[in-house]
């Protein structure tokens, strides 16, 4: 907490898919407290509607709508109301996913296979080119895709989910190619061993206190979305021990 310089981001609009609980809500929380004007998802009401008011008492400029990033009807409809609320879209970060089940390639349920890809790949596919709509005429904008440790080196029982961000990580790197010419960064970021309730579902014999809190791990993430980045692009960063460059 508190590695955010005040207004670092003032004038920056983001909008954060999975941002009603754990690393994405502690991503929206650090964006308001920088004076972003954030916009958050989730599939919950109730979840999301309890961060909004809570990062609206510390007089955060936060919005949100309940949807889910796999369905285009719903990622059309969560980037048209941040363009209604704010105008515009400057960072975008992927960070909805689900983890599904801690099984062998060989057991591996089709129907949870499918909406893991659906939900984590597919739906940052679908988050980016809706929010390349208002990136690509302003020739400026971050994409920032939450990656993991399991989608860098194979490790047995991670199914769908390694596999959706393996697949993240290739598709942050295409577009960082893509979009090289034209003022738009994308980056992925592993996050780490984090205390979250997904983390808690994958091991749920460790020790949560033992581990890094999300609020921990949003400095890379406040430098991924200022100008302090502008260039950098096509990179997997760690989000824990991260140092910003020197400047
Ligand atoms: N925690 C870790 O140790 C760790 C390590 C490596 C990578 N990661 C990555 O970090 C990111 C955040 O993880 P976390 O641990 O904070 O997870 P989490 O506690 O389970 O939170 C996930 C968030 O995503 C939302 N979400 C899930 N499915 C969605 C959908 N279809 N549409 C819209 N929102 C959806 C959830 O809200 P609803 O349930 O209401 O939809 C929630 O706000 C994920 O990409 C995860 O893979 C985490």
């Amino acid at each position: 907490m508190g590695s955010e310089i005040p207004n670092k981001l003032a004038g920056t609009v983001a909008l954060v898919t999975g941002g009603s609980r754990g690393i994405g809500r502690a991503i929206a929380s650090a964006y308001a407290r920088a004076g972003a004007k954030v916009f958050i998802c989730g599939r919950r009401n109730d979840e999301l509607n309890r961060v909004l008011s809570d990062l609206r008492r510390i007089g955060g400029q936060v919005d949100g709508t309940a949807g889910d990033v796999g369905s285009s009807e719903d990622v059309k409809r969560i980037v048209r109301s941040t363009m209604d609320r704010y105008g515009t879209v400057h960072v975008l970060v992927n960070n909805a996913s689900l983890l599904g089940p801690r099984e062998s390639i060989a057991r591996y349920p089709r129907e949870a296979w499918e909406d893991v890809i659906r939900v984590n790949l597919t739906g940052a596919f679908l988050m980016t080119q809706e929010a390349l709509k208002t990136m690509l005429p302003q020739r400026h904008g971050s994409i920032i895709n939450v990656s993991s440790g399991v989608g860098r080196v194979g490790r047995p029982r991670w199914g769908a989910y390694a596999v959706s961000k393996f697949g993240l990580e290739g598709f942050t790197q295409i577009l960082a190619e893509e979009l090289k010419e034209v003022g738009i960064r994308a980056n992925a970021v592993n996050p780490g061993p984090t205390r979250t309730e997904m983390r808690a579902s994958a091991y749920p014999d460790e020790d949560p206190m033992t581990l890094s809190t999300p609020d921990d791990i949003v400095p890379v993430f406040l430098y991924l979305a200022s100008d302090d980045s502008i260039g950098v692009s096509g990179k997997s960063f760690d989000a824990q021990g991260w140092l910003k460059p020197a400047v």
